[in-house]
């Protein structure tokens, strides 16, 4: 049995402007020891999904189990979900504000957040902080335990709320965004931080992240999510060399590189959709250079990839074309144009409600003159 395993997670907030469905359908496992990526556009229901598992989104509708050592977490009063989170499950977020509060002092916090927790007295508390700034690579840790948060710098900072997530020895640490307000040099540190100390303590990492260049090096499995729905799945490889989904291969295409600063290589166009008005069928298909007829009206459900039960994607494409190149993107292209009649993608281009250029481009060139 998995250490954590979540079947058919769904969230939903009731607002004024209507239903929010923030998760839809949502399923994964994550084993000691492993790396799970969670990659997607802002308002992808990345965190919700997390902060629900762990019992921190008040007022939403939730269905689904999320079975962890044993117990359905979604089942778990306050009171016991108290004694998960910070203990068994450890959360690092963007902003480090967000755990370290900045009117008390770093050492005092995980000191705090020991004796919490666990019967120990103040002294071996205070030597367990010490302990933990320096694996976490603080210098001079000694005289930085009693600094506030606003003495350490960004980078700091965020291994000072690293410290305090691994303080009472987490079997799972949840990070969402850890490293999103750092600069490169900073963020690549931070990454080899959680690497090592997973390699230590066998700690399992659930890493969220907008940025799929951020889980390249260290995901084992990777989920993408859009607009509230896991659209694909595969062990890292996978997903960078062989991906399925056109919303995949956007993401690979828009990492940021190195070279020559941090320009994206090719956005995917236009906006994610609002959660409460999605659109019909795929939820993908205004902004999806393959969209086809049947996309904008069926749903996709996450179906097996290129025979692999491990692979899954939700697009109606052929589950035989996988990868990148120019190759597959023509093939694909001439089975998404076999699928386009008179009505449907041209009537949609026609109205502005698919935004792609491409497949005006294409549609301009097809049509008889
Ligand atoms: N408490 C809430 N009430 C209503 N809507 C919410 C609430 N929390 C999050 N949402 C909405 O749920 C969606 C998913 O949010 P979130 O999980 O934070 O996205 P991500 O982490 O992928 O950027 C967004 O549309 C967000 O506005
Ligand atoms: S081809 Fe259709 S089903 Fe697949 S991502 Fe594009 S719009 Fe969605
Ligand atoms: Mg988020």
């Amino acid at each position: 049995m998995s250490l954590l395993e979540v079947r058919n997670l769904s969230v939903t907030f009731s607002t004024e402007d209507g239903l929010v469905k923030a998760v839809q359908d949502m399923s994964f496992s994550i084993d000691s020891g492993e790396t799970l990526g969670i990659v997607g556009e802002s308002g992808s229901g990345k965190s919700v999904s997390t902060q629900t598992i762990v019992g921190l989104t008040r007022g939403a509708r939730v269905t689904g189990t999320a079975t962890f050592e044993g117990r359905d977490l979604l089942t778990l009063s306050q009171d016991q979900l108290r004694t998960v989170r910070g203990a068994k499950i450890g959360m690092i977020f963007q902003d480090p504000l967000s755990s370290l509060h900045p009117h008390y002092r770093v050492g005092w916090q995980i000191i705090e957040m020991i004796r919490a927790h666990e019967d120990c007295d103040k002294k071996v508390a205070r030597g367990r902080a010490l302990e933990l700034l320096k694996l976490v690579g603080i210098p001079q840790a000694d005289r930085r335990l009693d600094d506030y948060p606003h003495q350490f710098s960004g980078g700091m900072r965020q291994r000072a709320m690293i410290a305090m997530a691994l303080a009472l020895n987490p079997v799972l640490l949840v990070a969402d965004e850890p490293t999103t307000a750092l600069d490169v040099t900073v963020q690549a540190q931070i990454i080899d931080l959680m690497q090592r100390l997973q390699s230590e303590f066998g700690t399992a990492i659930i890493m969220i992240t907008h940025d799929l260049g951020v889980v390249a090096d260290i995901a084992n499995d990777v989920m993408v999510m859009y607009a509230g729905k896991p659209v694909e799945f595969a062990d890292r490889r996978t997903v960078y060399y062989q991906p399925h989904h056109p919303y995949t291969k956007g993401l690979i295409e828009s990492i940021p590189t190195t070279v020559g600063g941090r320009e994206r290589l090719k956005p995917i166009q236009g906006q994610p959709p609002s959660v409460i008005n999605l659109p019909t069928g795929c939820s993908f298909h205004p902004r999806c250079p393959y969209v086809m007829d049947r996309c904008l009206t069926d749903v996709p459900p996450l179906r097996d990839v290129a025979g692999s039960e491990s692979h899954r994607s939700a697009c109606w494409l052929s589950v035989e074309e996988i990868g990148r190149g120019a190759e597959v993107d023509a093939r694909r292209e001439a089975e998404a144009e076999a699928w386009r009649a008179d009505g449907g993608v041209a009537e949609a281009v026609a109205t502005g409600e698919i935004e792609g250029t491409f497949i005006a481009d294409t549609m301009a060139e097809s049509s008889p003159s």
